[in-house]
C-alpha cells in the first residue's frame, strides 16, 4: 500500500480522548522573545539579527517587524493571568541575548535581566512553571557583525551569555533549553536565507550547525553549575519526518537523505557523530571539528525537546529522474501549507525513543496556522485548530503507550504573534490578538485546551 492510499484516523470534532496522561505532564504553550516582547529599543535593548533583517525591505511579508507585535515586555502580567485563567502548567519563554547583552558579550544590562526576573517572578506566583529557552535565533547584532554563527568565537560568548542567565534565574527556573531548532538556524538563515541574517551561502552552513552545537555543549555545564538539583537542560530541534509516496529508487533515497536531515543535530548530541554523507547532501562544507569538540557536544542533558507541525511526501518525477515533496491528494494543509499528519508525531516520538533513548522528551511546540476570523466580540471559532490540537495530543498519547517517554506538551503559541518571514499574515496562537487594539480573545482552541487540562486533572486518583 502506497502511503498515500492511508488515512490519518481523524477523530470527530466532538470526540473525546482516548488516552490518558500521567499526573505529573506538563500542559504548557510556548512564545519567542522576538515574536511576542516588543519594546525593541527600551530599557537598553541592543539590536539582533532580527531587527535589523526586519527593518531590511522586501525580507518580511508587507514589511512587518517585531518592533511593537503583542507587546509582552509591558503586558505580561495580563498575559500570564492569560495562561492562568486557562490552567496552564508551564509557559516556554525564550530571553533575548541582545536585552541582556547588548553587545553580546561584555557589559551587562540590569534592566533587560530585571525584565526576566519579573516575568518568572510572575509565573511563578500564579503556579507556572517557567520554561526558558536561550535563544530563539535574535542573535545581537554586534555579534553578526563579527562573523555570527560562523565564527567559532560566537559559540564562547553564549557560553557566558548561558551562565549569565543561570545565575540570575537558576534559583527559581526548573527546566532550560539552550537552543531552539538549530536547523532553521543554519538552513533557513544561512542556506536559503528566509530568515535573518538572509544569507545564501551553502558552503558554511554545516560551520552554523557545528558552532550552535558547540555553544550548546559549552553552555550545559556552565548552566548546570548554577541551577537547582532536580533541574532539567535540554535543547529543542525541529524534525519534519519525510515519507515516501511510491517505491521508486529515487524517491527511496529522497527520504533517506531527509533522515539523514533529522539526524543532523541528533546524532552528534546522542553519538557524538555526524550522519555519513550529511555535509554532501547539504551541499555544504564540513565543519571545522576541533579535537574534543564532539565530547563536548554530546555531554548528556536531561531532555530532548521536539517540535513538530508536519512532515514531508516524496514522490518521483514522471520521468523517474528525480524526487520531490509533493502535496497528499485529499489531505488537509494549513495555511503555512503544512500537511495535518498527527500520525507524523507519533512515529517520530517512537522513533526518536527507539533511536536515541533520551531521558525524556518533551513537545516544545506542536499547532496550527488557520486563518481565524475575529468579529469583534468574545469569540473566535478555529475548529480547525481544535480538531489538530486534539488529534496530535493523541499522538503524543500513544507514543506514551508504545514507551516514549513524554512528559509534557507545549502548543504553538499562546498567543498570536509575529511569525518571521511570515510578519502578522499567519496566525498560530491559540489566543486571538487585535493587534490595533492589542485585545486578546481566547479562541475556542484556548477553551477546548482549558477543558482538556482540566479533564486531565479529574481523571488523575
Ligand atoms: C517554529 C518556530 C516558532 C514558530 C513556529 C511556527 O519553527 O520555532 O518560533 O515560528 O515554527
Amino acid at each position: 500500500m502506497s502511503i498515500l492510499d492511508q488515512k490519518t484516523p481523524q477523530l470527530g470534532e466532538e470526540a473525546t480522548l482516548q488516552v490518558s496522561f500521567p499526573a505529573t505532564f506538563v500542559w504548557g504553550a510556548a512564545t519567542a522573545s522576538y515574536q511576542v516582547e516588543g519594546a525593541v529599543k527600551e530599557d537598553g535593548r541592543g539590536p539582533s539579527i532580527w531587527d535589523w533583517f526586519s527593518a531590511t525591505p522586501g525580507k518580511v511579508y508587507q514589511d512587518d517587524t517585531g518592533d511593537v507585535t503583542i507587546d509582552q515586555y509591558h503586558r505580561y502580567s495580563q498575559d500570564i493571568a492569560l495562561a492562568k485563567s486557562l490552567d496552564l502548567s508551564a509557559y516556554r519563554f525564550s530571553v533575548s541575548w541582545s536585552r541582556v547583552l547588548p553587545q553580546g558579550t561584555g557589559a551587562v544590562n540590569q534592566a533587560g535581566l530585571d525584565y526576566y526576573d519579573r516575568l518568572v517572578d510572575e509565573l511563578l506566583a500564579q503556579g507556572i512553571e517557567p520554561v526558558t529557552t536561550l535563544y530563539h535565533w535574535d542573535l545581537p547584532l554586534a555579534l553578526y557583525e563579527k562573523g555570527g554563527w560562523v565564527n567559532r568565537d560566537t559559540a564562547y560568548a553564549y557560553a557566558d551569555y548561558a551562565e549569565i542567565m543561570a545565575q540570575r534565574l537558576g534559583d527559581r527556573v526548573k527546566m532550560w533549553q539552550t537552543h531552539n531548532e538549530p536547523w532553521c538556524v543554519a538552513y533557513l538563515g544561512y542556506g536559503i536565507g528566509e530568515h535573518a541574517p538572509g544569507h545564501q551561502d551553502w558552503p558554511v552552513v554545516g560551520t552554523v550547525g557545528h558552532h550552535v552545537l558547540l555553544s550548546h555543549g559549552l553552555a550545559v555545564p556552565r548552566i548546570r553549575a548554577h541551577i537547582q538539583p532536580n533541574a532539567q537542560i535540554g535543547i529543542t530541534l525541529n524534525f519534519t519526518p519525510g515519507y515516501a509516496a511510491d517505491n521508486q529508487p529515487v524517491t527511496l533515497a529522497r527520504v533517506e537523505q531527509a533522515r539523514r536531515e533529522d539526524r543532523w543535530f541528533t546524532d552528534p548530541l546522542f553519538r557524538g557523530v555526524y550522519p555519513d554523507g550529511l555535509f554532501t547532501d547539504l551541499k555544504t562544507n564540513p565543519p571545522p571539528i576541533l579535537p574534543g569538540d564532539m565530547e563536548i557536544i554530546s555531554t548528556p542533558t536531561d531532555f530532548l525537546g521536539v517540535n513538530n507541525y508536519t512532515r514531508s511526501v516524496f514522490a518521483a518525477s514522471p520521468d523517474g529522474s528525480d524526487a520531490g515533496s509533493i502535496q497528499v491528494p485529499g489531505a488537509l494543509y494549513t495555511e503555512m501549507l503544512w500537511e495535518v499528519y498527527p500520525d507524523g508525531l507519533l512515529n517520530l516520538l517512537v522513533w526518536l525513543h527507539e533511536e536515541y533513548a533520551p531521558a525524556a522528551l518533551y513537545i516544545t511546540e506542536n499547532g496550527a496556522a488557520f486563518p481565524d476570523t475575529w468579529n469583534g466580540g468574545d469569540e473566535v471559532h478555529d475548529p480547525l485548530r481544535v480538531a489538530y490540537l486534539r488529534d496530535h495530543i493523541q499522538a503524543v498519547g500513544q507514543a506514551i503507550e508504545q514507551g516514549a517517554p513524554v512528559k509534557g506538551y507545549f502548543v504553538w503559541s499562546l498567543m498570536d504573534n509575529f511569525e518571521w518571514a511570515h510578519g502578522y499574515s499567519k496566525r498560530f496562537g491559540i489566543v486571538y490578538v487585535d493587534y490595533p487594539t492589542q485585545r486578546r480573545i481566547p479562541k475556542d482552541s484556548a477553551l477546548w485546551y482549558a477543558n482538556h487540562i482540566r479533564r486531565q486533572h479529574e481523571l488523575q486518583p
